[in-house]
């Protein structure tokens, strides 16, 4: 969202014939960005013909330049603001951050990550998270939840912004965007998809200018083919609008030259055309780069418009939007039917969720605490009426917990060093245990203090945390315990464990280690941060039952995994507010691990492909490209490819129990005759209604075999027949339940497979396609721990 580079650009689009701002000449072999226009009416099909009628009245009544504002943001209390009109009882709307609380406010929880929630590989859980999450925005009287996050999507390890999504697994990600947009929307709140699209790295995401306001160089482009788009980058975003997500944000990267907030066929194409999208694309904060060409390119809210803060430093409250859109349709360049649109579309959502009735008002804390747009930067009035300081959290705190430890992922546990067994003598290492020394608001990669969450627009203002060291002494307490601390990661990684004043044969030795990510960098480093592959070897010299916790931003490089006396590794990612109480629950068995995996931890770090562009070195303009190159082949799709090893693959999680599998069966939807393409039917949000239609159902029996009760994730990879275009992953994720199962326990779990499931993206039908031939459906517990496999021949 916020950029430290926002910068006012240069002139407003001036012809009335439309112009894509895109250089041909430098897109090599992805060409470019076929022109979609014009920009299509919402229709309100799938549901939203109710609403979209409201929205439509509403829209008569409005005036040119109530219409105008309607489209512009303005500074105000919440992150981005649209100015109420009381004159027909609009109170405005209300935009905050972010995807895993809700930032500028007190009194709110801060849960667990995008990638914990995908750890945890929990539905239930995820929707759960959502619900919660979205009980706070509402009850601070927030309109729009900034989240949702499925671009970056993850193609590169390293990029910066990662853990605020899900997974470089389209089809889990699909379903945690899915289960979190229908979660936050039940509240009566609308929830914003982002940052769409092919947004996978934060390096060079804005454009740079010289002190003079010259532009010295465009943002990244990120060129790719059709293909690789439908079938990774948007695949998420389709479950998104299938789910009736009420907003779009568009990203700051361009797409094959042209900026996303710009680019027609990403915006009226892909996303309204065939998606069948019903509300309202932003822009992200200063992504917008033009006016009428991104209006007529499909963008319908700029944001945050009037620039606040921004607006000072360069001088200005001015907007590509707002006067100049009024100007426009004055003039005659831009069709008011255009602009209609954009504030139906705004107006749909509102009206479908009920926004209209009884909201609650926004809680003036926000504006005390918003460092975007203080107070100083407002032009217009706010009445804050709302109660003040509103206490949001209610009891989520125990979601908070519960979906910590079902995302904590168990890699490794030998000699059977967990669950801890009552240890007498216990030492902690590292500062990622222990409290921080500034405060609570992470938003620096400070050296102690133990990491809940990331930094940046998709951080959470924490208004406790429970760490590790607390919780731990806490449960040791009960043993009649001993237990040291050392975190000092400089000193544990250049002294003799030994010399120190210390047991000599302590019971267990608890490492915890740390990885900082933020929005506006991409990772340097896949290690863990301060030493932590030396303090890891320091301690493990010294003690033959070393247990290493990481709370991470995600992939890893753990080159100790091996290490004799490294006897259990726990990735504890980013578990917010509860973070000590879920990992002292995990570590004295009072909870099973029951995470997965979300991605590959490889072998080496060198084995990672599609890293970020960096360092260019240029004075073309255009310099910046990112060709996708990899296509399809990110993550577990390029190892299992290239046919490499992996430390830990993608799925992969211990238990403290067994589990078992059998019974595999396949079971057409019916009898008839499958099409290798859905019939043609009239769009709704999601697509083609055919592509979510179940055409089989796989089953298969799960038992826990193990001496206590657990939950594991049966999970299901599809291998399409050979005649599918050359490219195609070996296998890949279509299918996947959490299972809670007493000791003994058995349960059948069954996986719908969707058209859309079982096709590729033909790029000359443009269409989901069916091949022929025999399919394999692949079921285990993890991408490369394949238990049990069937065929199949669909058409
Ligand atoms: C119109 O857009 C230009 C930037 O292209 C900006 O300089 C100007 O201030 C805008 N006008 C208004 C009224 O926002
Ligand atoms: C397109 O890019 C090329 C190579 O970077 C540059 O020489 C040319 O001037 C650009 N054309 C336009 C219209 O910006
Ligand atoms: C990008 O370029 C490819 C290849 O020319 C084209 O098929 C695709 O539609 C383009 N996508 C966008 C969003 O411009
Ligand atoms: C949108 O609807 C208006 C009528 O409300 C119509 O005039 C306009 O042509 C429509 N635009 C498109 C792209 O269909
Ligand atoms: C911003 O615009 C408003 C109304 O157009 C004006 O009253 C105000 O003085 C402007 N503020 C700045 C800082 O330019
Ligand atoms: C119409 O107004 C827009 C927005 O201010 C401006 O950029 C454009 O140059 C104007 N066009 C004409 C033909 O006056
Ligand atoms: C805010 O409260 C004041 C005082 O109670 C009242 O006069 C005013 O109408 C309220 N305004 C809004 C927008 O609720
Ligand atoms: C940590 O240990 C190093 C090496 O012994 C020492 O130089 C540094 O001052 C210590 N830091 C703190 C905060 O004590
Ligand atoms: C493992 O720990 C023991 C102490 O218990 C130590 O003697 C041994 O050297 C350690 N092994 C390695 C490879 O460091
Ligand atoms: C670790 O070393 C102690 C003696 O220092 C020994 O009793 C214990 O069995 C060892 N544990 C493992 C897991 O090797
Ligand atoms: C960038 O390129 C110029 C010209 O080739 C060269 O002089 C300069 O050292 C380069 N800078 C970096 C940081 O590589
Ligand atoms: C399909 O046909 C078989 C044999 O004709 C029949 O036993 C089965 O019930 C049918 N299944 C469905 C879903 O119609």
């Amino acid at each position: 969202m916020f950029s430290s580079v926002l910068r006012l650009a240069t002139l407003f689009a001036t012809a009335s014939a439309i112009v894509e701002p895109l250089n041909t000449t430098i897109l090599g072999p992805y060409g470019s960005v076929p022109p979609v226009y014009p920009s299509p009416n919402a229709t309100g099909a799938g549901g939203w013909e109710d609403a979209l009628a409201k929205a439509k009245a509403f829209v008569t009544e409005l005036t040119l330049e109530e219409k105008s504002g309607m489209v512009t943001g303005i500074p105000g209390p919440c992150v981005g603001n649209i100015i109420a009109i009381p004159r027909l009882g609009f109170g405005g709307l209300c935009l905050q951050d972010g995807p895993l609380a809700i930032r500028i406010v007190d009194y709110a929880s801060v849960f667990p990550a995008g990638v914990s929630a995908a750890a945890s590989f929990d539905r239930q859980l995820i929707y759960e998270r959502g619900v919660a999450m979205g009980a706070e925005f509402r009850g601070k009287g927030a309109h729009i939840a900034l989240g949702p996050v499925a671009g970056p999507l993850g193609r590169s390890a390293y990029a910066g912004r990662n853990w605020e999504g899900f997974s470089p697994d389209p089809y889990l990600t699909g379903v945690a965007m899915e289960e979190t947009i229908l979660g936050l929307q039940s509240n009566g709140l609308q929830s914003c998809a982002k940052h769409w699209v092919a947004y996978e790295q934060e390096t060079q995401r804005n454009p740079t200018y010289d002190t003079s306001g010259n532009l010295l160089q465009e943002s990244v482009s990120s060129n790719l083919d059709d293909r690789t788009m439908h079938e990774l980058y948007m695949w998420p975003f389709a479950n998104a609008v299938r789910a009736g997500v009420s907003s779009i944000m568009c990203s700051y990267n361009r797409i094959n030259g042209s900026y996303a907030c710009e680019n027609s066929k990403a915006l009226n194409g892909l996303m309204k055309e065939e998606l069948g999208f019903q509300g309202y694309v932003m822009s992200d904060w200063g992504g917008t780069h033009s006016g009428l060409s991104s209006i007529e390119g499909g963008l319908d809210m700029n944001m945050p418009g009037g620039l606040g803060l921004y607006g000072l430093i360069f001088g200005a409250n001015s907007s590509y939007f707002g006067g100049n859109v009024t100007t426009a349709v004055n003039n005659g360049t831009l069709d008011v039917t255009r602009l209609d649109d954009m504030v139906t579309r705004i107006m749909t959502p509102y009206y479908y969720l009920g926004q209209d009735r009884d909201y609650p008002l926004i809680d003036p804390s926000t504006a005390d605490l918003n460092t975007f747009s203080p107070r100083s930067t407002w032009f217009t009035d706010f009445v804050l009426n709302g109660t003040r300081d509103v206490d949001v959290r209610a009891d989520h705190a125990a979601i908070i917990r519960e979906m910590g430890a079902a995302s904590t992922v168990l890699l490794k546990n030998v000699n059977n060093a967990l669950p801890l067994k009552s240890p007498k003598s216990i030492i902690v290492f590292g500062n990622d245990a222990s409290e921080d020394t500034e405060g609570y608001y992470n938003q620096a990669d400070f050296e102690f203090g133990t990491l809940s969450v990331g930094g940046g627009s998709g951080t959470g203002r924490l208004t406790y945390l429970v760490t590790p060291l607390e919780a731990i002494k806490a449960k040791a307490q009960a043993d009649g315990a001993l237990v040291q601390q050392f975190l000092n990661n400089t000193l544990i990684a250049t002294t003799n464990i030994s010399t120190l004043t210390i047991p000599q044969s302590p019971d267990v030795c608890l490492v915890f280690l740390k990885t900082w990510a933020e929005e506006g960098a991409d990772r340097t480093s896949l290690d863990t941060d301060w030493y932590g592959n030396e303090v890891v070897e320091s301690v493990a010299s010294y003690c033959n039952n070393t247990v290493v916790v990481t709370h991470s931003s995600g992939i890893n490089n753990l080159p100790w995994a091996d290490h004799e006396n490294v006897t259990a590794i726990i990735a504890a990612h980013y578990p917010g507010q509860e973070s000590g109480n879920v990992i002292a629950d995990i570590l004295y068995g009072v909870s099973n691990p029951s995470g997965k995996l979300p991605y590959t931890i490889a072998l080496e770090i060198d084995d990672y492909n599609a890293p970020p562009i960096t360092a260019v070195n240029s004075t073309d303009p255009y310099a910046w490209q990112a060709y996708f190159d990899e296509k399809l082949e990110i993550d577990y799709r390029y190892f299992d490819a290239q046919n490499m090893s992996v430390r830990y693959e993608f799925g992969f999680g211990l238990s403290y129990t067994n589990f078992s599998l059998s019974g595999l069966t396949v079971a057409k939807s019916d009898n008839s005759t499958v099409s290798s393409v859905a019939a043609a039917q009239d769009t709704v949000p999601g697509g083609n209604p055919g592509l979510w239609e179940t055409l089989y159902t796989v089953s298969v029996g799960v038992a826990n075999t193990g001496a206590v009760s657990g939950a594991t994730v049966p999970q299901l990879y599809i291998t399409l027949p050979s005649s599918a275009p050359a490219g195609t992953p070996p296998k890949q994720l279509r299918g996947f339940e959490k299972v809670n199962l007493a000791v003994g326990g058995a349960q059948t779990v069954e996986f719908p497979l969707m058209r859309r499931d079982l096709s590729y993206w033909d790029i000359v039908a443009q269409d989901w396609v069916i091949p022929s031939g025999e399919f394999t459906v692949s079921v285990g517990f993890s991408s490369r721990d394949i238990k049990l496999t069937e065929s199949m021949t669909v058409l």
